[in-house]
């Protein structure tokens, strides 16, 4: 939940730690520090909230230093204050370490190193950590010896990045959160994620679970835990530092809905074959899911829609499917076997929950497929094949074009899946790819007609914001309602049309306006729900092209989208609810790019 960065080279280091926090603040913003080795000893500047306070402590302070570690936080262990931001350092003050993640067995040891005389000045699991190599470098060990034999008693998730008075080596370990290596011509770096250090290398390594890295200002090198020296490759990111800048938006939210469209094209580029009415997914042929006769896919918040959206595509053409959030699959999964496939579905591809659900079923004979964004992430290793949705990076908190991507994505997989798993083809295959190859277009069409601000502002002070839709509108209600909650703090619902006479209706007044969803297709049931609301008062807003005449005629208000295919009307419609969404935060003053109590990927369960 955290993000940790690390620079070593020549110069001051402290230039690079902070553009390289400021990358990595969506990941969490509770407080913020850095350290730096002097060269006699360590620097460390630390503070609650948010980097600007870190330039304030930073202010008037004189500090020097080419190899330094840095730190922005999410609490998951004490409060944010002063006290609990990291870096933590040892009794001494010779040792300074940051860490992403959780350290389970952190009482046992934080007990036994008191007793050994330790004195802890935190509430957080990490301080156990400078603490331990400290008393291993009192028995005589080197710096790396003790930083390994520290690691060597750690339970739990953690990226773990040390420094010590002496030494201008950096010593880093990841074991089930992301680290990664960039390398530049006159200095190296580490950090949580490519953005930290985009603007100055896209020289990437990926760094595997149990590898540690020792880095110094002439090079670094990876060894095993037990010292061996292991081989990493360095990959070309294809991202670039306007990639992950906001290109003259004022958040990134909204520079994320508007690069759909690219996004889009980028996901779809090459894996659509036009004239055969097929798809052609890289890695994928024809035949490779034979065998399979059932799907689980597995996900949490926006992934989980995308996943709902995708289980109800395979659903209606015949093949038995199921979406489950990750965090329940993983303490109680249904029964699966060698012809079962699960999908995990997941942006970052470190969402704890989802590697959790799989890492359950490993040494099973279950298949494994991981749909996600990042290359390289901890999912493509923990899953048998993977498929990226090419969204390209996505900084703001909120889930927006990766949504898009994921349920495209999974569009395509379905035919494949389909094809090899019943022998036929998706319903109308031909015309639902087709559909899938305008949707970029589609996409700017409403970005560039869209009236969501209008009538985010005409509803703006509503009791309640709730979504209505059926089938694969139901999980486009659900995420509507995820990201108006996420951005706005403002009570929102979403709910299965067929399920309002049920119980949620008692919520509906004239103060609760109802988004409603339409398809195109069957619109006579969910119309005849939107009159069930609008009887209590209810102003509906009808999101829907002109296919849907009668419900834009019973509407209270419209956001248009473009005709397509009924399967695809809940990706446009989506994209409306996003600006809605957005619309309404930006009236309310809120912080978009980083909602409160939130962070980009939860890598805690
Ligand atoms: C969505 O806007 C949120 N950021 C959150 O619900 C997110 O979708 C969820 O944490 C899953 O993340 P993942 O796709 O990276 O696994």
């Amino acid at each position: 939940m955290c993000g940790i960065t690390v620079r070593v080279g020549d110069g001051s280091a402290v230039p690079d730690l902070l553009s390289g926090l400021e990358n990595l603040e969506y990941r969490g913003y509770d407080s913020a520090g850095i350290a730096l080795q002097n060269g006699t000893g360590i620097d460390v500047v630390k503070s609650e909230g948010k980097i600007d306070r870190l330039h304030e402590a930073l202010d008037g302070k004189e500090l020097h230093g080419a190899v330094g570690i840095g730190h922005t936080r999410w609490s998951t262990h004490g409060p944010p204050t002063d006290e609990n931001a990291h870096p933590h350092t040892d009794c001494t003050g010779k040792v300074a370490v940051v860490h992403n993640g959780i350290i389970e067995n952190y009482r046992k040891l934080r007990e036994e190193l008191a007793a050994d005389g330790h004195v802890f000045t935190s509430e957080t699991d990490t301080e156990v950590i400078p603490h331990l190599i400290e008393s291993h470098l009192a028995t005589g060990a080197d710096f790396g010896s003790a930083f390994r034999e520290a690691v060597d008693r750690l339970e739990g998730s953690y990226a773990v990045a040390a420094i010590a008075a002496g030494t201008d080596a950096v010593y880093a370990t990841r074991n089930g959160s992301p680290l990664v290596l960039g390398q530049d011509t006159d200095r190296y770096f580490l950090a949580s994620d490519v953005p930290a250090f985009l603007e100055q290398t896209d020289e990437v390594v990926y760094l595997q679970d149990g590898d540690v890295v020792r880095v110094t200002e002439t090079g670094y090198r990876v060894t095993d835990t037990a010292g061996t020296v292991v081989d990493r490759e360095v990959e070309t990111v294809d991202w670039n530092a306007e990639d992950v800048g906001k290109a003259g938006y004022e958040h990134f939210m909204r520079k994320e809905i508007h690069e759909q469209p690219t996004a889009l094209r980028q996901t779809i580029r090459g894996r659509i074959d036009s004239f055969g009415g097929d798809v052609d997914l890289e890695g994928f042929p024809p035949g490779t899911f034979t065998g399979i006769d059932r799907v689980h896919l597995v996900a949490m918040g926006t992934s989980m829609h995308a996943a709902m959206y995708a289980a109800a595509l395979l659903t209606e053409n015949g093949v038995d499917a199921e979406a489950y959030l990750s965090g329940e699959y993983a303490v109680s999964p249904p029964p699966a076997d060698s012809n079962t496939l699960v999908i995990a579905v997941t942006q970052s591809g470190e969402t704890a929950d989802t590697l959790g659900a799989i890492r359950g079923i490993q040494g099973t004979n279950v298949r494994t497929l991981a749909l996600t964004n990042v290359v390289g992430s901890s999912i493509t290793r923990e899953c048998d094949d993977s498929l990226y949705i090419r969204a390209g990076p996505e900084i703001g908190v909120a889930a927006t074009k990766s949504f898009s991507s994921q349920v495209v994505t999974l569009a395509m997989l379905t035919q494949r899946l389909v094809k090899d798993i019943t022998g036929t083809s998706v319903e109308n295959a031909g015309s639902l790819l087709e559909a899938v190859s305008q949707i970029p277009g589609d996409v700017q069409q409403i970005l560039d007609n869209s009236t969501a601000a209008a009538i985010a502002e005409k509803y703006l002070d509503s009791d309640a914001f709730f979504f209505l839709g059926r089938n694969t509108c139901y999980a486009v209600a659900l995420e509507g309602a995820l990201k108006f909650k996420e951005i706005t703090y403002e009570h929102a619902e979403g709910f299965a049309a067929s399920e309002l006479k049920h119980g949620p209706l008692a919520l509906v007044t004239e103060n609760t306006p109802v988004f409603v969803l339409f398809t195109g297709e069957d619109d006579h049931k969910i119309i005849s729900n939107a009159k069930e609301v609008q009887a209590r008062g209810a102003p509906v807003i009808a999101v829907a092209s002109d296919t849907s005449s009668e419900a834009i005629a019973q509407a209270d208000d419209v956001l248009s989208i473009p005709r397509t295919h009924p399967k695809m009307s809940g990706v446009l419609g989506n994209v409306q609810l996003q600006l809605v969404a957005y619309h309404a935060a930006k009236e309310l003053g809120r912080e978009i790019d980083k909602p409160r109590n939130l962070a980009k990927s939860v890598t805690v369960e």
